[in-house]
């Protein structure tokens, strides 16, 4: 892998600086860095398991316990890993910036952990569980369950507090990340293949709107043909070039 070039780091810190609004798109590719294996291309999740057995509400209904299984065992790699220089720099970006938006399609926490204080999380969160019955919400930083699938004190289902295949985005969040990508001067794609919609789609409307789009991902995407800047970095090494 080549190392971040300084020239592209002497742009984005020029549009940086220029910007009154930055936004910022992260997918499974930040979290590389620190150990979690993203979804697609080498090593990833969907080269393994099937997205239809473990990440549908069908395949819930089929089979609870498989799919907890499956979150239990991703609860307890990421409840291992620690966030890396580029979830940190993120979060000292939000600091310094006057409108600062960071959007995730993450479920790991691991913005949160790095100190970012306000993060817009797409697909939701790994570390709540939601009751099937009651619909009640809880925190649960436990790194393995104790007994799978988990219940409710109502009596009901729990599961993961994410968004599967097939499911709508929380709407409010949703609502979130469009007025900040429709606002940004500077939006940052980083770490996705750019692949799962609606979460896409935000990187065209930043760009329609007239943001300058920066993507900083150590491969091709489907977005590349649209940003501004290709960085093709790692993130932890990109990221903190720019602070
Ligand atoms: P993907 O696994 O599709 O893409 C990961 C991206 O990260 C790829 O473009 C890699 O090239 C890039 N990448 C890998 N290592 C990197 C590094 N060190 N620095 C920068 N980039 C790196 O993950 P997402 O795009 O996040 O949804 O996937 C989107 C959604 O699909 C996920 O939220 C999940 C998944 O199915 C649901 O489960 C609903």
């Amino acid at each position: 892998m080549a190392a971040p070039k300084i020239s592209e780091a002497h742009q984005v810190k020029d549009w940086l600086n220029a910007a009154v609004s930055v936004a910022v798109l992260t997918g499974a590719g930040i979290s590389a860095e620190s150990g979690i294996p993203t979804f697609r291309g080498d090593g990833g999740l969907w080269n393994n398991f099937r997205a239809e057995d473990l990440a549908t509400p069908e395949a819930f209904a089929r089979d609870p316990k498989l799919v907890w299984e499956w979150y239990d065992w991703r609860r307890g790699l990421i409840a291992a890993a620690e966030p890396n220089a580029g979830h940190r720099a993120l979060a000292q970006l939000e600091r310094r910036s006057p409108r600062f938006t960071l959007i995730t399609q993450n479920v790991d926490g691991l913005h949160d952990r790095a100190g970012s204080v306000s993060v817009l999380k797409l697909h939701g969160d790994i570390w709540t569980i939601r009751c099937t019955a009651c619909e009640r919400e809880r925190h649960d930083a436990r790194p393995r369950m104790e007994t799978l699938p988990p219940r409710c004190f109502c009596g009901g289902l729990e599961r993961p507090g994410v968004v599967w295949f097939g499911e709508g985005l929380p709407g409010a969040v949703w609502d979130e990340a469009v007025s900040s990508a429709r606002e940004a001067d500077l939006f940052f794609v980083i770490g996705t293949s750019a692949l799962v919609h609606p979460a896409a789609g935000l990187v065209h409307l930043a760009k329609s709107e007239g943001a300058k789009v920066v993507e900083i991902n150590v491969a091709e995407t489907a977005v590349s043909s649209t940003v501004d800047l290709c960085w093709r970095a790692p993130a932890a090494e990109a990221l903190p070039l720019l602070l």
